[in-house]
Formats: C-alpha cells, sequence, structure tokens
C-alpha cells in the first residue's frame, strides 16, 4: 500500500499550482479589484458571492461559507477524494509525490529494499555529472564560472562538484537509457515529468552541487545557473530518500574534514560552505533555502556544544537570525552555546573570507555575539531603556523566549539578566505573564457577527463605506473587535492574512488562551505555524478543511476588508497580550491557593516573598475587575 503524503510535499505542491489557473479552467472567473470572482459553483446565485484570492491562494464564498485551497476545490468540485486530488494536482504540476512509508505494514526491510536503488542510483548521477565537468564540450563555460569564483579544482573534487549539460535528454541517456532508469530517475526528482507526460532534465546547464547524508550517500542536488538567469538554484524536489527540513548542506564534508567538531557555522548558501572550506573554515554548514529548524539544530549540537549562525548584517539577514534564535531556545540545554555573526551590509561568507582570507574570518567569528546578548537587543528594539515603560516592555517582550528555553542553570541565569537588565525583582519577572494590570480589558461584550453583503461584488476598494478606518495601534484593547464575535477570531484573522506574525509570539503565550471565545482554535492555529512556520494561509485552510473550525477559517480569511492597512504585527501582540491576560487571573487564583496550602510557618523566605507579591498583584486585579463598568 502506499503511504502517507508527506506534508513538505503537500506545502511545495500548493505553493507551485495556481488557484486563479485551477479554478479559472473549471468555472471562469471575473478579476474583480485585486482578487477574481464569479457566481459560486457549490449554490445556486444570480449575482457572484465567489471570491478568489490570487496573493493568498484561497477561495470564500460570502454565499455559502464554502472555502478552501486549491486542492479542497479540486476535492469539492470534482468530487474527487484527498490523494485524487492531490495526483490530479501534482501531475498537472509536473511533480511526483514521493511517498513516506506508512507506519504499519511497512518494514525497515522494504523500505530499504525500495531506496536501496536510489541511493545507488544518486550515486551514478554524481558520477556523471563529475565527468562532465572534465569532458562536456561545453563545460568550459561553467569551468569558467568556477574559477571565476575563485574555486580551486582541488575544493571542486572535494565537494564532487558536476556540471549538468544543456539539452532536455542528457541525463538519462547518458546514463545508459531505459525505461526503469527512467521511473528511478523520476523518483529521485532527477527527471521531471509534465502534464503532458513529457520527461526531461531537471537541471539542464548548471553547475551541480550534490547534497549528501551524514552517511555520505547523494540524497539531492542543488544547482546554479552559469549566469544571471531566474531561479539562480535550483534543488532537488522532497524525494523518498530527501527531506530538506532536515538536511545541512556540507555537514557531511564537516565531519570527515574535522577530527574534532569544536564549534559548527550555519551559513545561508552552498558557495559559502565550499568558499569557508578551500580558506581552511571547513566547519560550516548551510541550510537548503529554508529556515534554520529545531530540527537541523539538535542535529548540530549532538555533534558539538557550539553553532554560530552567519548572516548578512541586512534586513533580511537579521530576520532570518530571529528566526533561528526562535529554533535555537529550545535546544539550549547547559553547555551548549549558540552564537550570531552579523556580516557587513551586502556581504555573505563567501565574499568575507575571498577579501580577507581565515585569520580575518575566524577573528569576526571571534566577535559573534551570545545568544542572550542578541536576545534582549531584539526585544529591546526600538525600545527606551531609559524609562520604567520601556523596560516593562522589554521584561513582556523577553520573557516568552526566555520561557522556551529548557529547564537549567541558563535559564535561571537568563531570568538574572533580565531582572538586572530592567531593575524588576527576579521574583516578580518570574511571576509575570501578562501586560501591566492597567490595561484590562473591558467585559466581552458581543459585536454583530459578520453579514455577508447581498449585493457582494469583488472585494472592496480601500475607500469603500464600510472599510474600518486605519486604527490607533491600541484599538484592540477596546474588544472584541467589530466584525468578530471575540478576540480570538480577530487574532485568529491577522494570522491568516499574515502567517509569520505567528513566530512573534512563544508557545507559551499559548497556554492561557484555551477558554477564550476560539482560543482554542487560535492555540492550534499558533501551535502549527510553530511547527510549520512556513506555512501559507492556503495550508492553513488545507489543514482544517472539513471541519467545523475550517468554515469558521475561511469566513475569517475571506473577511480580509476588516484587516486594518498597517501596523499588523502591533495589533497581533496587542490582541494576543489582551487575550492571555483574560485567563490570568484564574491562574494567579490558583497559584496562590496552592501557596497558601504549603504551611506559612514551613515556607522558604522566597515561598513567603512569592506569596505576598502574588497577593498584592491579586488584590489589585480584583480591585480592577471590580471596579463599575462603563
Ligand atoms: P543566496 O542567493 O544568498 O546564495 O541564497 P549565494 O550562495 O550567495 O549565491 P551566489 O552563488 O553566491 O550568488 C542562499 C541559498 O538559498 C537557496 C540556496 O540554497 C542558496 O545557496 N536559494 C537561493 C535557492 O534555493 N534558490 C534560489 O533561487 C536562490
Ligand atoms: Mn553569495
Amino acid at each position: 500500500m502506499a503511504g502517507r503524503i508527506p506534508q513538505a510535499f503537500l506545502d511545495d505542491l500548493l505553493d507551485r499550482v495556481d488557484i486563479v489557473e485551477v479554478i479559472d479552467r473549471r468555472v471562469k472567473l471575473k478579476k474583480s479589484g485585486k482578487n477574481y470572482s464569479a457566481c459560486c459553483p457549490f449554490h445556486e446565485e444570480r449575482t457572484p458571492s465567489f471570491s478568489v484570492n490570487p496573493d493568498k491562494q484561497f477561495y470564500y464564498c460570502f454565499g455559502c461559507g464554502a472555502g478552501g485551497n486549491a486542492l479542497t476545490f479540486l476535492m469539492e468540485y470534482e468530487n474527487l477524494e484527498f490523494p485524487q486530488a492531490v495526483e490530479n494536482l501534482a501531475s498537472n504540476a509536473g511533480m511526483t509525490i514521493p511517498r513516506e512509508p506508512s507506519s504499519s505494514g511497512h518494514n525497515a526491510a522494504q523500505q530499504e529494499a525500495s531506496t536501496k536503488p536510489l541511493y545507488a542510483l544518486m550515486e551514478r548521477v554524481s558520477s556523471f555529472y563529475q565527468q562532465q565537468l572534465r569532458n562536456h564540450p561545453q563545460a568550459h563555460g561553467a569551468i569558467n564560472y568556477l574559477k571565476a569564483r575563485g574555486l580551486s579544482g582541488e575544493i571542486a573534487k572535494q565537494f564532487s562538484l558536476g556540471f549538468a549539460p544543456p539539452g532536455w535528454d542528457s541525463l538519462h541517456s547518458g546514463l545508459g537509457g531505459g525505461n526503469e532508469l527512467r521511473e528511478l530517475l523520476i523518483k529521485t526528482g532527477m527527471l521531471v515529468k509534465n502534464e503532458n507526460g513529457k520527461v526531461y532534465d531537471r537541471f539542464r546547464d548548471r553547475v551541480v552541487f550534490p547534497i549528501h547524508d551524514r552517511r555520505g550517500r547523494v540524497i539531492a542536488f542543488g544547482g546554479r545557473v552559469l549566469g544571471d538567469d531566474k531561479p539562480k538554484y535550483l534543488n532537488s524536489p522532497e524525494t523518498e530518500i530527501f527531506h530538506k527540513g532536515r538536511e545541512l548542506y556540507g555537514l557531511y564534508h564537516a565531519r570527515q574534514n574535522m577530527r574534532k567538531l569544536d564549534r559548527i557555522l550555519v551559513v545561508e548558501g552552498y558557495m559559502d560552505v565550499i568558499a569557508l572550506a578551500q580558506h581552511g573554515i571547513a566547519y560550516a554548514t548551510a541550510t537548503l533555502g529554508t529556515a534554520t529548524s529545531n530540527t537541523h539544530l539538535e542535529r548540530v549540537y549532538r555533534l558539538c556544544p557550539e553553532v554560530i549562525f552567519c548572516f548578512d548584517g541586512d534586513e533580511a539577514g537579521r530576520k532570518a537570525a530571529a528566526r533561528a534564535l526562535e529554533a535555537a531556545l529550545p535546544c539550549m540545554e547547559d553547555g551548549r552555546q549558540a552564537k550570531f555573526l552579523f556580516l557587513p551590509e551586502g556581504q555573505d561568507p563567501d565574499d568575507v573570507v575571498r577579501s580577507g582570507g581565515q585569520d580575518h574570518f575566524e577573528a569576526l567569528l571571534s566577535q559573534a555575539v551570545p545568544l542572550e546578548t542578541f536576545l534582549f537587543d531584539v526585544v529591546a528594539q526600538g525600545l527606551d531603556l531609559a524609562s520604567l515603560d520601556g523596560r516593562a516592555r522589554m521584561s513582556k517582550l523577553a520573557l516568552p523566549y526566555i520561557r522556551q528555553l529548557p529547564e537549567g542553570v541558563y535559564r535561571q541565569l537568563m531570568f538574572q539578566a533580565l531582572a538586572q537588565r530592567t531593575g524588576l525583582e527576579l521574583s516578580s519577572l518570574m511571576l509575570l505573564e501578562a501586560p501591566s494590570l492597567t490595561e484590562r480589558l473591558p467585559a466581552s461584550t458581543s459585536a454583530p457577527d459578520y453579514e455577508p453583503p447581498t449585493d457582494y461584488d469583488g472585494p472592496p476598494e480601500p475607500d469603500h463605506a464600510q472599510q474600518e478606518p486605519p486604527q490607533p495601534a491600541h484599538f484592540t484593547h477596546q474588544a472584541p473587535v467589530k466584525g468578530y464575535s471575540n478576540l480570538a477570531q480577530a487574532a485568529i484573522a491577522l494570522v491568516l492574512h499574515q502567517p509569520d506574525i505567528a513566530q512573534l509570539i512563544s508557545t507559551d503565550v499559548e497556554d492561557g488562551i484555551d477558554g477564550v471565545g476560539d482560543g482554542q482554535l487560535l492555540r492550534e492555529l499558533l501551535q502549527l505555524l510553530h511547527r510549520r512556520p512556513e506555512s501559507s494561509t492556503a495550508m492553513l485552510l488545507g489543514h482544517w478543511y472539513g471541519t467545523d473550525e475550517g468554515k469558521l477559517l475561511s469566513r475569517l480569511a475571506g473577511q480580509e476588508r476588516l484587516i486594518p492597512a498597517t501596523a499588523i504585527e502591533q495589533q497581533f501582540l496587542d490582541t494576543m497580550a489582551a487575550l492571555s491576560h483574560l485567563p490570568h487571573r484564574s491562574k494567579l487564583a490558583a497559584q496562590v491557593d496552592k501557596l497558601k496550602l504549603t504551611n506559612y510557618t514551613e515556607m522558604t523566605e522566597s515561598e513567603k516573598q512569592r506569596l505576598k507579591d502574588l497577593l498584592q498583584e491579586k488584590m489589585q486585579r480584583d480591585a480592577l475587575r471590580n471596579k463599575p463598568k462603563r
């Protein structure tokens, strides 16, 4: 039996197909503002209330509430089961579906039998490409390119660099041809089969970089164009033997080259790894065009105690670093270290090491900032730490990060460091979970739910009569926000609008929001985004498709016009702060009760102090809560 379809493949698929094309082939769409509209294929209607959003790749019907992504559309419209819909979309996109072995009925021996030929084949492919780099009549372009980038023949050999010749059928025929070979090459992603059934080389006229697994087996390739064409790099798709979210380029070589690994660098590109190795820094690795994940880091930390992330000094680099920071936090057991090196804007490790050499680069490495410094930098950004308010805000922002650290001395030290920087008491810091007491919420009232407009005619332009005026950053404290039944829905709508904002908050914040309106759904949404930060709106809708939650999500996604035009991040943080404030009261009460159960005379001094602090906080909160409502 075929195994499960890997999630990464589904993500890839939804990334590549265009929902507008998929739907338009079946239901004629009309451009309407930035969206497309049509009469809904899922219910009878005369005026169009079915809308397709090309940016976020989802559809929604304001009339009947149908909604989802390209896959769910196919399922509904063509009455297909999920695997058939995937099959259908994938073959149109020229992709082959890799299967994960199903946990039952598929044992290790079977697995090995199915993957063994793939590894063997990839080895042959790699040899073929290396040979082409030496012998192909058109290889001089590739050789000149590598030389121009300063690579020696020796290093090219060490990393098994090769040349994928131009032409659509070089690989298959070069390896001897035949049907069986063709099928296997498709399975490894080296050949692409398009919707017309035409099969051709994935990598053409590119320098290729074989990607090795930890045992040194070739599992995939990256390929770079020789000039400025796009895309600059192509990578193998996910296959039975290649999962890019787990692999690090260069890790195998680093282990080969270094007798003992004291530290590992994580950089962004293939060429960075190779240039560094050529200049004597043989311990660099790169992710394969994805963000650094927890899985990557766990793998690295099993080999050595120190990781240095090396990023470009520009805005994108800082963003990538902030993500790496988040991924690193849960890995920071005592004895492990993470550091961050920011290179001058516009320069990558390749540039820096080629112009400055090994010593220069290692001098920079010695100035890499430790995780704690970078973390406090990130959270203090834009805050005035001279003011009390600035310091309070800083602690509010830093705590969710610190809480992601595993229990241990390092975590304790981080709490202390935060106390020092903010001038707040350690004990109160460790209890503080919510925004300041004065930022309380009025009792919840129910705002009218969203009514579908009867004359819906595509998405409103920005100055549509029903458009909310831009709101000041703090409007969410007067929740629930218009158009949503509760605050959690407001937060969900923001996340659907811009999924990456989920990364702004830590998993801890999610804990307390379960009981609030649609808090549970919000929490699940955030958890999913923490596990899979790359998820798009379409993927999120796909995940909940066919459930009541899915209906709510589609509706919230369809109400894009309620989303303010600016300060999305701030709105989201405010909404989350407001939300986590709600259940905090009862948590606080529970903590007080727990401490009260301990006999006061048996308490340590710090426990007594903590009880006092708690009681005081609780009294203040109760006083606020009992104040007459406006
Ligand atoms: P960069 O564009 O920063 O690569 O992308 P680089 O190594 O500096 O490129 P050159 O060769 O020096 O110009 C970093 C990494 O992001 C992935 C690749 O893994 C690349 O090494 N990437 C980049 C892609 O997957 N596709 C692209 O089109 C570009
Ligand atoms: Mn580069």
